[in-house]
């Protein structure tokens, strides 16, 4: 059996890493699990988030993949320490590689990023960025309402687009040159966020910085797919399957099943 990549987030937000990674790795399985039932984890304590992320990469190691990818900022922003001392494969997070796309973007040195509370809050991405460029300026901000927007399923909604630019337009009288998206929600927010931002500034999105660590590592480690044969992909969800594949269908732009797991939901 071919081992998997397996990817987690809290909800659809990481299919935005997951197809970037089947674009870049083609052959690669992919495993998915959105914690659906539990989204947000934004406005979550930390302990909560850990717990959850813990649970969800014990079950997903009972498929035995050959790497881990938390595509969730607030999980990673919390939790990647912990899930790496533990485990015997590598385990990839989404800040570093959207901090090192937003250094390799920004010419005036201004970045900003906008985030869950909880990724915000946790100054994961001031810290990364700041480790790679010192002399970085920073400015950052929760949006809330963005996340339970995308997990509706109402992202090309007109309502989102004014919610989108009345919740950036304090960040238009900053001077940025790109944005990063720090939550792998935004995405499929980012024509909204675009609008709101103007031609000047562009968008981070860590999927695709991350899928290019991810190949690197399996390169480097000899774990790269060598089998031609096109892999089928497994998503599971411990919310409503149906929103989930409503809205996952749309983004991949292919069919999908759907596993439902069902777990005590706190
Ligand atoms: C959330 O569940 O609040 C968003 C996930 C993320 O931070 O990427």
């Amino acid at each position: 059996m071919q081992q998997a990549i397996a990817i987690l987030d809290s909800g659809v937000g990481g299919l935005t890493v997951a197809k970037e990674i089947m674009r870049q790795l083609p052959q690669e399985k992919i495993l998915y699990f959105g914690d659906t039932a539990r989204a947000p984890y934004g406005p979550r304590d930390a302990e909560e988030v850990i717990t959850f992320t813990h649970q969800i990469v014990d079950y997903l190691l009972q498929y035995q993949p050959k790497m881990i990818v938390i595509a969730c900022n607030t999980a990673t922003a919390v939790a990647i320490e912990e899930i790496r001392a533990r485990l015997p494969v590598p385990v990839v997070g989404v800040i570093h590689p959207g901090a090192r796309a937003a250094i390799k973007s920004t010419r005036n040195q201004f970045v900003g990023v906008i985030g869950t509370e909880g990724t915000i809050r946790s100054g994961a991405y001031e810290q990364a960025l700041r480790q790679i460029s010192p002399q970085i300026q920073v400015v950052s901000m929760a949006c809330p309402q963005f996340v339970p927007l995308v997990e509706r399923g109402q992202f090309r909604a007109d309502r989102t687009t004014q919610i989108v630019a009345d919740t950036l337009e304090s960040l238009s009288s900053v001077p940025l040159d790109c944005l990063i998206l720090g939550c792998t929600h935004y995405p499929f927010l980012s024509d909204a966020i675009a609008q709101a931002m103007g031609p000047n500034v562009k968008l981070i999105s860590s999927a695709d910085e991350t899928a290019r660590e991810v190949s690197t590592i399996l390169y480097h480690k000899g774990m790269l797919a060598k089998s031609p044969v096109i892999p089928v992909h497994q998503f599971f969800c411990s919310g409503d399957p149906v929103m989930f594949r409503m809205i996952a269908q749309s983004w991949l732009n292919e069919q999908i099943r759907v596993t439902p797991v069902v777990w005590q939901v706190p």
